[in-house]
């Protein structure tokens, strides 16, 4: 199966959204419930452009090889440098083809199958994340539950509950404390002190990564609680309207946290070319989220397949054009931001 008969199998079956040729937040807009960004519904938009102001600086005068793509990253080696991003309420904002459980069963094993792993996302309902601990069990631990930023008691109990998964690192989208549908639940959701955040990373039991950091402070506040990693996210411009673009902060992130932690970013990420600009830039690895939806209904497990193939295949051709003959090897210097 091709990426594009993914995309056109997908088509009509993804409520709200569209299934675009490239996913770049035009069609979608501020369409949310759907997939969309928050208030003027540009941020997302922002994202996907960011990463087109990075330009690739051509040089094919070296050594002919065959590019080693593979990441190590929290103890375990995956086939490329890209994870599948958490998605929840599925249902709510792609229409009734999945629910958040079926989602995780097909996403999870087929990323496993494909060398990568999947975030899996939270939700209010309890059994998503049984769901998704089950999902990662039977994937042998490849994938990062991802827990919402519930009071301490919830946090507690879902975080013990995920580990069960074998999980090989979890999460927090601290961010979601600005999603308009996670105010004024009960357990209630939202922000979290340095402290409180301190006690969570240590009861994690695997690396702890904080997603939706968009400042150096914010950065250095995530070290500070011990995050073995983050997420440089917007949360693809869901909580906060007219935030920057993650690709016009992510470099100031990487200088401050010089390597006290791993760095991820998302938003907007759609290519191998744009997941090499990522590395390029300071980061470890990177998350694509909408993308990967698209791949599981439009194909299931061999959507999921196939997107990972066409991202690796484009990573690996970038890195043979640009000089890099494996990820540590690719250095700033590769890229000129536009601007
Ligand atoms: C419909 C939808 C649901 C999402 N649900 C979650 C979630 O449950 N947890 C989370 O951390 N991020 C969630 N995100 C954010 C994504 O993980 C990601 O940060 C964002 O979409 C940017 O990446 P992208 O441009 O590749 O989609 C969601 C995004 C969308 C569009």
């Amino acid at each position: 199966m091709t990426y594009k008969e993914v995309l056109e199998s997908a088509r009509g079956q993804m409520g709200p959204c569209h299934a675009c040729p490239v996913c770049n937040g035009r069609a979608c807009g501020a369409t949310i419930p759907g997939p969309g960004a928050k208030g003027s519904g540009t941020v997302a938009i922002r994202n996907f452009d960011a990463w087109r102001d990075v330009r690739l600086n051509m040089d094919t005068i070296h050594e002919n090889f065959e590019p080693d793509t593979a990441l190590r990253i929290f103890g375990r080696t995956f086939k490329y440098p890209f994870f599948a991003g958490p998605v929840g309420a599925l249902a709510l904002h792609y229409g009734d083809k999945y629910n958040d459980l079926d989602y995780n069963n097909i996403l999870v094993p087929a990323c496993a199958a494909a060398g990568i792993a999947a975030f899996t996302g939270d939700g209010t309902n309890p059994k998503v994340m049984e769901g998704a601990t089950a999902a990662i069990a039977a994937s042998g631990g490849a994938g990062i539950p991802t827990v919402k930023p519930w009071d301490n008691a919830t946090v507690a109990q879902k975080m013990a509950m995920t580990r069960q998964s074998g999980c090989f690192a979890l999460a927090m989208d601290i961010d979601a404390a600005g999603l308009p549908f996670l105010q004024h639940l009960d357990p209630p959701a939202g922000s979290k002190t340095v402290e409180q955040l301190q006690a969570i990373a240590k009861s994690a039991g695997v690396p702890f990564i904080l997603k939706g950091i968009m400042t150096v402070s914010g950065a250095e506040k995530a070290v500070e609680a011990g995050a073995a990693g983050i997420v440089v996210s917007n949360h693809g411009g869901r909580v906060l309207d007219d935030c920057p673009a993650t690709a016009e902060v992510l470099a100031d992130i990487v200088a401050a946290v010089d390597g006290r932690a791993k760095i991820l970013v998302d938003g907007g990420i759609r290519t191998g070319n744009d997941v090499f600009k990522a590395l390029a830039l300071g980061a470890d690895a990177v998350l694509i989220a909408r993308p990967f939806v698209t791949a599981v209904y439009g194909g299931g497990a061999d959507g999921v397949a196939a997107y990972t193939e066409k991202l690796g295949s484009e990573l690996a051709d970038t890195m043979r054009l640009c000089g890099a003959p494996t990820l540590d090897a690719i250095t700033r210097d590769m890229v000129r931001i536009i601007k």
